[in-house]
């Protein structure tokens, strides 16, 4: 097994510069040490977020045990550091316990997805403002959920990215039915449903290989 040729080396700790900004808008400059822990896999490399990008699934059924209201805050977290464009952040997290309301947002789910949302303890309904950023709301949406449902599963939870969409011949869209049961204003476009818990069971996924996915140079042209 390669796993127990694993060699594991932590680089030096590195300077960071962050900005950040206080109450009153003043800029503040922070330097941050920072260790990067990689590991050696043969040739591969990887470390805990290399990992979790490989070892996240979508998790469609979940156990009805609550969970920890910190693990929600860091899952929160993680949507709040998302990239976005001019770093508008046009997200609002709207955080489901309500079971009746998680029954009601099961119900609009497109997909065959309906009991996964009415068992997670929590469904986290991410939806976007579009005249803050009128240009990339949806790639800002979909960085926050993805980093949400890394988030959850680097502590030990599930999530199903669920997404919005009208089947064709609806009278009233999922996103209507999604934005009026949770009172969103119309301004606001709902970008993903994540329902997150404790998984019952995980599927295997693969992936198509990356030398059917990466050119170099040219489209077309093989790496
Ligand atoms: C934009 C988007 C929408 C999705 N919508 C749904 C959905 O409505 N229902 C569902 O069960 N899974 C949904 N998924 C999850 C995908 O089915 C899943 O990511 C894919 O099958 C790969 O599986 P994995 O995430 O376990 O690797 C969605 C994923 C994305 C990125």
């Amino acid at each position: 097994m390669l796993r127990s040729k694993a060699t594991f080396s932590i680089e030096k700790p590195r300077k960071y510069c962050a900005r950040e900004y206080s109450p009153t808008g003043a800029i503040v400059v922070k330097f941050i040490w920072m260790h990067i822990n990689t590991k050696l896999l043969g040739e591969t490399m990887t470390n805990p977020v290399l990992e979790a990008t490989k070892n996240r699934r979508s998790v469609t059924r979940f156990e009805t045990t609550s969970i920890e209201e910190r693990k929600v805050q860091a899952i929160l977290e993680a949507g709040r550091w998302a990239p976005s464009w001019l770093n508008k952040q046009p997200w609002k997290f709207t955080v489901v316990t309500n079971p009746s309301i998680k029954e009601s947002l099961s119900k609009f789910a497109p997909t065959v997805y309906k009991l996964g949302v009415q068992e997670a303890p929590v469904c986290i309904v991410v939806s976007v403002d579009p005249n803050e950023d009128p240009f990339h709301f949806i790639e800002d949406g979909a960085a926050a959920t993805q980093n949400m449902a890394l988030a959850a599963h680097a502590l030990g939870l599930g999530s199903c990215w669920i997404g919005v969409f009208n089947l064709e011949g609806e009278r009233e869209s999922t996103e209507e039915k999604i934005r009026n049961t949770l009172e969103i204003p119309k301004t606001h476009r709902v970008i993903s449903l994540l329902p997150i818990g404790i998984p019952k069971y995980i599927k295997e996924k693969n992936r198509k290989e990356l030398s059917q996915l990466v050119y170099q140079n040219k489209f077309g042209k093989p790496k």
